[in-house]
């Protein structure tokens, strides 16, 4: 049994080695503007925001909104990259300015890539650190809902 260890192991790898590079076909990481480390923001978005949004992005819609096909979309009407960057679940998460960025980046690429605007500028580490010191509280829901009434059909 013993000398199967080490072929177990690298069987274990493989996968592990895949998904460190964390792209596929339909993400390649080389697209993924501001993310210098996919595989860390996407650990991070398990560890700290699927448990509401789950993990492919698709919500609940009943209490955690849809990321997937959405998020990016705020980015198109003014006032929606500051909203993205002070929702509560974003804002208050237990991650670093710079990670923090990176997570940004990487969820409006991974859940919503066909939204994201041409020449679209990744979250810094100082944007992001601007932004969350001026969280949304209750205003959140009118602020969205007035976001969302100005975005286009597409
Ligand atoms: C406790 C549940 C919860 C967690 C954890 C959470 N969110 Fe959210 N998220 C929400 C809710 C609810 C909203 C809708 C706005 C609001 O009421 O705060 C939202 C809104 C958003 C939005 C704005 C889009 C929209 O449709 O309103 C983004 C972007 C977002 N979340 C990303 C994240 C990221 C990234 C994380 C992890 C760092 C995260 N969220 C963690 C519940 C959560």
């Amino acid at each position: 049994m013993k000398r199967l260890a080490p072929l177990a192991l690298a069987a274990a790898l493989v996968p592990l080695a895949a998904w460190g590079n964390a792209g596929d076909a339909a993400n390649p990481p080389l697209a993924m503007t501001g993310v210098p480390d996919p595989a860390q923001a996407r650990i991070d978005y398990m560890l700290k925001c699927q448990g509401c949004h789950r993990p492919d992005g698709t919500g609940d819609m009943a209490s955690t909104p849809p990321l997937k096909g959405m998020v990016a979309r705020f980015l198109q009407v003014e006032g929606g990259r500051e909203f993205v960057g002070r929702v509560p679940g974003v804002a208050m998460t237990d991650l670093g300015d710079r990670r923090l960025a990176q997570l940004l980046n990487w969820t409006l690429h991974r859940f919503d890539a066909r939204h994201v605007p041409a020449g679209f500028r990744p979250y810094t580490e100082a944007e992001i650190g601007a932004l969350r010191r001026d969280p949304l509280r209750l205003d959140r829901a009118p602020t969205r809902a007035r976001l969302i009434a100005r975005m286009r059909d597409d």
